[in-house]
């Protein structure tokens, strides 16, 4: 630290150099990320709660408030009557106060919990730092978690069956009504991790799509992941943890002894209620007629875009469920590469060999369109699609 501190204009000159070098959400470059632009008012809200502490919530009881509201919010949206839940860092925190309450109330010596293939990456830090043994349930040709495989990897060691609903890579989303089935029936928890479908699933249906259940109107589903700042356009880091009801906190409290609240049932201690607020002001200022809207817009734009694509010669890796278009050309790291050169941010995933695009709500049409040219452009130039 320098001895003599910099004048707050110079300071924010320098800050201006740093910000300067990040990409920017509104330049439609970012084509990987399940994170957007935060809407406009859930950055004002953020500032305005920026010194707020929901880890010593007795201080700051407006925030306090106004985390209990966004979670009774999630909880109408995803059927849970008797939902409780908190607003965390992110869905890795979120999965992970999960299976640590199936673990905790399980109470096994050698505990393992059932995963679909496609769970995301946070189950592994999950299962390493929990000292949970995951065992893997295969995946049909869509890239959902297979039942009858769920049911076999079951034992009497198994703490927690995990579902996905929309996969980080694919947007796949799990048969939760099965897997309820089967917790039911075998006696074991039921986790959705639906990080990222979980705040577009239940406007998909009241803009005409077909979707299956996948929230506590499913008997076995005992909590689940809900993360705001992803589809919910809020400030980072703002991921959600709601239970069935609170007889769960039990098995996840922590007492804190020189806290204004008694207990804590997150991993983190000190958190922001900045987060909370954002979202909450997000919540209430879109409503449900706002993200009605948006996701519209995305899943118009991911039908487009897969359809050029297709157009082009390249193979959809499957039907997009969600707003996440996977497709395939004959080498496509070498064309990921090529679009990264060309500055274009798609993900490369090395298990599917394909490259994937997150519609997320800061693209536009003409980003996508600025793509798929640059896309074909290189793909003739370097044969990298069938087509060509
Ligand atoms: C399905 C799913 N679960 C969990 C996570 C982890 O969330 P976070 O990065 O907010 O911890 C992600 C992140 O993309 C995700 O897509």
């Amino acid at each position: 630290m320098r001895d003599k501190g910099l004048s707050r204009k110079e300071v924010l000159a320098e800050l201006r150099k740093f910000w300067a070098q990040d990409l920017r959400y509104e330049d439609g470059r970012i084509l990987c990320s399940m994170c957007t632009d935060p809407h406009r008012v859930a950055k004002t809200a953020h500032s305005l709660f920026s010194s707020s502490n929901l880890g010593d919530s007795g201080l700051f009881l407006g925030s306090l408030r106004l985390e209990k509201e966004v979670i009774q919010k999630l909880a109408a949206l995803l059927n849970g009557k008797g939902s409780v839940g908190f607003i965390v860092s992110g869905g890795t925190e979120a999965n992970l106060l999960a299976l640590l309450a199936a673990r905790n109330m399980a109470n096994v010596s050698n505990p393992e919990v059932v995963l679909p293939e496609s769970a995301h990456f946070s189950f592994t830090k999950i299962c390493d730092l929990m000292g949970l043994k995951a065992v893997y349930a295969s995946l049909d040709s869509a890239y959902r978690v297979v039942p009858s495989s769920v049911e076999s990897c079951i034992t009497k060691n198994t703490v927690a069956v995990v579902g996905t609903a929309g996969t980080a890579e694919l947007g796949a989303v799990d048969p939760i009504d099965k897997l309820s089935e089967i917790a039911l029936d075998r006696g074991v928890y039921l986790h959705v991790d639906a990080a990222f479908g979980g705040l577009i699933i239940p406007f998909l249906r009241d803009i005409g799509y077909t979707t299956a259940d996948f929230d506590f109107r499913l008997e076995g589903v005992k909590s689940i992941t809900v993360d705001p700042h992803k589809m919910g356009m809020t400030t980072i880091p703002a991921g959600g943890i709601l239970f069935r009801n609170d007889t769960f906190l039990d098995y996840i409290k922590t007492a804190t002894p020189y806290l204004t609240e008694e207990r804590q049932y997150t991993f983190v201690g000190t958190r922001p209620g900045a987060s909370a607020a954002a979202t909450w002001t997000v919540f209430e200022h879109l409503g449900r007629e706002g993200f009605r809207n948006t996701i519209r817009r995305c899943m118009r734009l991911t039908k487009f875009l897969s359809s050029k694509l297709e157009a082009l010669g390249f193979k959809l890796v499957s039907q997009p469920t969600l707003n996440i278009v996977a497709f395939k050309g004959s080498d496509s790291k070498l064309l990921s590469e090529k679009l990264r050169q060309r500055g274009w941010f798609a993900s490369y995933i090395p298990r599917f060999d394909c490259i994937r695009i997150v519609v997320m709500p800061h693209l536009r049409k003409l980003h996508l369109m600025a793509f798929l040219k640059d896309l074909s452009e290189i793909a003739r130039a370097n044969a990298t699609n069938a087509a060509f």
